[in-house]
């Protein structure tokens, strides 16, 4: 399949695997682009720069194909090295960067200069306008569905992606309960040239982390995610566990007085305990409604060659029947 996407990313299929904490190492991103979608490394994961560049160059010795890295940008009290970060991708050779969080907007001229394409993942309508006129290549649009930090719109993809596809001239893909080839052709559909997806990719064979993780998935059904620091204004969508049924009753006690140390125990630093030691009940990680149609544990190039083989069909049988 060709779109504006797979012609800019080099890719053979519009599919993405988004940038996600303590999940998008070099086994990841590299399983991705071998089976012909784009994978991300996630840069804050690997901490600093140097260790980035060892992942960069863990990924290129098990991939040929073009990969990505992630740089989420939090607002935190001991700001990540940046400039670091960013010297190792473009010294690295990395030719996409999806950018998240706030603005990159001072970052685009280095990534600009070495050739860097840049896809920001955006929540909304504005934001996606304004990474297009700052001068992002592509935007990635994340619907209220998603795993990890819907904003506070809280708006559907079903609405979400014609609005930006009504709005936008630069390319994008659907991001947020992707899960399938239903899910790539209705974006493709309503106007993306692809799709992005998280949660699902937690779920195959090479993902690396711990297989609790991987079972809480396809145990899961779309009833199992909650929003989480919705009064911080820094919602996030994740599993339901014990940690999170604790955070959500100190929120309510606390109610607008809340402050993030009051949850600090469910949120912070609980990655590695639950992805990599499969502590499920360990604290908040993020998780999709997609769960809920997630029931397998394929590989990367089962998964993926079983979306395009039947996007396939959907298109040339079940559609075009239709017209028939
Ligand atoms: C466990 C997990 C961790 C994530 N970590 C990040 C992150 O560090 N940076 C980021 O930009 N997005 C992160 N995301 C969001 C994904 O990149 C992607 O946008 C999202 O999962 C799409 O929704 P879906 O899970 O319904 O597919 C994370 C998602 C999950 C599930």
């Amino acid at each position: 399949m060709k779109t504006r996407i797979t012609e800019m990313f080099g890719i053979q299929h519009p599919i993405i695997q988004g940038g996600m904490h303590y999940v998008g190492f070099a086994e990841m991103a590299a399983a991705v682009s071998n089976a012909g979608g784009l994978g991300i490394i996630t840069g804050l994961t690997q901490g600093t720069p140097e260790k980035l560049a060892d992942e960069i160059a863990r990924c290129k010795d098990m991939t040929d194909k073009p990969f990505g890295v992630n740089l989420t940008f939090l607002p935190t009290v001991n700001a990540p090295d940046y400039p670091g970060l960013v010297r190792v991708i473009i010294e690295g050779g990395v030719k996409v960067v999806e950018t998240a969080g706030n603005n990159p907007a001072q970052v685009l001229p280095f990534f600009k200069d070495a050739g860097v394409k840049v896809i920001h993942k955006c929540t909304s309508v504005r934001h996606s306008l304004k990474a297009q006129s700052i001068g992002c290549d592509a935007v990635s649009v994340d619907g209220f569905e998603c795993g990890g930090h819907p904003g506070e719109d809280d708006i559907p993809n079903m609405i979400l992606l014609p609005r930006a596809a009504d709005e936008l001239e630069i390319p994008f893909v659907a991001s947020g309960g992707m899960a399938d080839a239903r899910s790539l052709v209705a974006s493709l559909a309503m106007g993306a040239e692809g799709m992005n997806m998280g949660t699902r990719f937690i779920a195959t064979k090479e993902a690396p982390v711990h297989e609790n993780v991987k079972k809480a998935i396809v145990a899961a059904s779309e009833l199992d995610t909650r929003l989480v620091m919705r009064p911080l204004r820094n919602t996030e969508r994740v599993m339901t566990n014990d940690a999170v049924e604790e955070l959500l009753r100190i929120e309510k006690e606390k109610g607008a007085d809340l402050k993030f140390e009051d949850i600090i125990e469910q949120v912070a630093g609980v990655y590695p305990r639950i992805m990599m030691e499969g502590d499920m009940d360990a604290g908040a990680w993020s998780c999709g409604m997609v769960a809920g149609l997630i029931n397998d544990i394929p590989t990367c190039q089962e998964l993926i060659d079983g979306i395009m083989t039947e996007a396939e069909e959907i298109i040339r049988g079940r559609l075009a029947g239709f017209l028939n």
